[in-house]
């Protein structure tokens, strides 16, 4: 590889074996009638505790906490959180403790993310919902100065792993897709992937920008309109610049976001987004999630099947995992 960017100037973990794999999706083409190639990114299959995007970043910021002499990981994110679900399998496999502070109640039935949680040993502090109940960032550093009084070396992951660091695992992604492309004689003029803390589409605008500038960023916000979305990318974007020593910046006008497919509610499953899921299970035997690849998947769709895309050779999906959240959910997907 030719890049400036060169990852492996910063300790990783090597946690799942990479690439992961790039497929073609051409039933689903063929169910959508688009003209460009459709692609998919398996993400979903990054091994640590169901894989999913946060085992990308956790590589290298579990390097960190290693490098740190860490021995309990602490984070937080709401009850069915894939990132707190990979950040434990971490954890576990490298043999700390680690404890979740989960925004919202304790519900009666453990299921999906939280059920794994419970089989994998975490120590759970539920603090109610978000903006009602405890501060989890109070609490995340309240257990902390506990665990250093105890004698223990605690590490905070901050949530969804979205720091200049961890934005690294996305710049790979990017990077890597590319290069898959180029071996298969395809280019992606764009890649789509649900975004909500933001450092996926962070890393993936530094890696596109980098790897083929020819390639648009198309991030489905999961929770946020597409205006404040849109500044807490270029954020972590210029912050991941700096974090390289790369002399580049962005402004939020650079960053594309699209707000009209996440229903106005973060983890409230859309129509469209369990359509999406159910129409890349039956044509490609992907399995996708109710709270973030559904809803990026409605978003693609919807944008190829209005031909917003139709000069382009190919077009990438990013699967970033998520689909324990369904397990979590059921009553959606009876029929
Ligand atoms: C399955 C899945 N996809 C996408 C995202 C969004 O990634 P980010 O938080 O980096 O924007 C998440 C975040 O939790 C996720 O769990």
């Amino acid at each position: 590889m030719t890049h400036s960017i060169d990852l492996s100037r910063y300790p990783r973990l090597n946690l799942f074996p990479r690439p992961t794999p790039l497929e073609e999706m051409p039933r689903l083409r063929q169910a959508i009638g688009c003209k460009p190639r459709l692609f998919v990114k398996r993400d979903d299959t990054t091994t640590v505790a169901l894989g999913g995007n946060k085992t990308r970043k956790l590589d290298f910021v579990m390097a960190d906490a290693v490098a740190q002499g860490a021995d309990v990981i602490i984070t937080w994110a709401g009850v069915q959180s894939n990132h707190c679900r990979q950040t434990l399998g971490a954890a576990k496999k490298l043999g700390m403790d680690c404890h979740l502070i989960l925004t919202g109640d304790e519900p009666a039935v453990r299921q999906g993310n939280l059920l794994i949680y419970t089989i994998l040993g975490a120590e759970l502090h539920f603090v109610g919902d978000e903006g009602v109940g405890r501060d989890p960032e109070a609490e995340m550093a309240a257990i902390a100065a506990d665990l250093r009084k105890k004698g223990h070396t605690p590490y905070t992951v901050t949530i969804g792993a979205s720091t200049p660091l961890g934005a690294l695992g996305y710049v790979e992604s990017v990077m890597e897709a590319v290069e898959q492309g180029k071996k298969l004689g395809v280019r992606f003029q764009h890649g789509f992937l649900a975004t909500g803390s933001a450092g996926t589409q962070g890393g993936a605008e530094v890696g596109a920008r980098e790897a083929d500038p020819g390639m648009r960023i198309h991030g489905v916000s999961v929770s946020r309109d597409a205006d404040s979305q849109s500044v807490k990318v270029a954020k972590l974007v210029n912050e991941t610049y700096a974090f390289l020593g790369i002399d580049k910046t962005v402004t939020a006008s650079d960053i594309l976001v699209h707000d009209q497919y996440y229903g106005g509610k973060y983890g409230v499953p859309t129509e469209a987004g369990n359509d999406a899921i159910r129409l890349a299970g039956r044509t490609e035997g992907l399995i996708l999630d109710p709270v973030y690849t559904g809803k990026a998947m409605s978003g693609m769709i919807d944008q190829l099947r209005r031909g917003a895309m139709d000069d382009a050779e190919a077009v990438l999906f990013f699967h970033t995992g998520g689909s324990p959240a369904l397990f979590a959910m059921p009553e959606y997907y009876q029929r």
